[in-house]
């Protein structure tokens, strides 16, 4: 049974993340890095755990979780359909069975909000862990200025984001402390209204109402 600690120590699966950083890094985007797919892994397998997916589902959350942007390292354009094919390939290279590949295929091919869509609890539990980790160490840039494009100056204000989960209430909380000198909250919606209605529509097939929390202001 392959597990998360099996892939950290994979060289092949380690140079193919490390490539997509290189790329991230050239585009000049936020970070991309064993760090954001690492939050996305643990936040992915929480929110299964939570909501009562069995323990074979929250092993492959994981999984999916931490290779869910492999993509990267081919070009970032679709980078989440490349990464699903790529993962599948890697995962029953190493022994995984072909349907449990297939799902978390599915669940990566879906994560973006370009093209994706929830289709699964899988795709629903990773679209919502991976659209919930913004935060001012995923910008390159650390020296605030007004010029800076509106992604790096929303991330940038981040202090903390974190996942809540209200399971008598069956809501799902994205959480965000973000510094108001830094950018306001419809900045913050300007850039992140597609991602939140996806979180949305995800937290539903979960059976679960989505909240966004910023600053104490509730938002759906
Ligand atoms: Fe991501």
């Amino acid at each position: 049974m392959i597990t998360i600690k099996d892939l950290k120590k994979d060289a092949e699966i380690t140079a193919i993340i490390k490539t997509g950083e290189k790329q991230i890094d050239a585009l000049a985007y936020t970070e991309h890095s064993v760090r954001h797919d690492s939050i996305v892994a643990t936040w992915t397998a929480m929110i299964l755990r939570e909501t009562g997916a069995d323990e074979r589902l929250i092993r492959l959350g994981e999984i999916a979780g931490y290779l869910h942007d492999i993509g990267n390292a081919l070009s970032r354009h679709n980078h989440a359909q490349s990464g699903a094919l790529l993962a599948y390939n890697l995962l029953v290279n190493r022994g995984m069975d072909y349907a449990d590949a297939a799902e978390i295929m599915m669940a990566i091919g879906n994560h973006d909000e370009t093209h994706g869509v929830p289709v699964s609890v899988l795709s629903s539990a990773l679209i919502i862990a991976d659209k919930s980790d913004v935060h001012k160490s995923r910008v390159k840039k650390k020296i605030f200025k007004k010029s800076m494009n509106i992604h790096d100056r929303v991330n940038l204000a981040v202090n903390r984001s974190y996942i809540e989960i209200d399971n008598e209430q069956k809501i799902i909380y994205t959480i965000i402390e973000t510094d108001p000198k830094i950018c306001s909250v419809s900045d913050y919606f300007e850039i992140y209204h597609k991602r939140m209605f996806m979180c949305k529509n995800a937290a539903e097939l979960l059976g679960y109402n989505y909240g966004l929390i910023i600053n104490d202001l509730r938002v759906l």
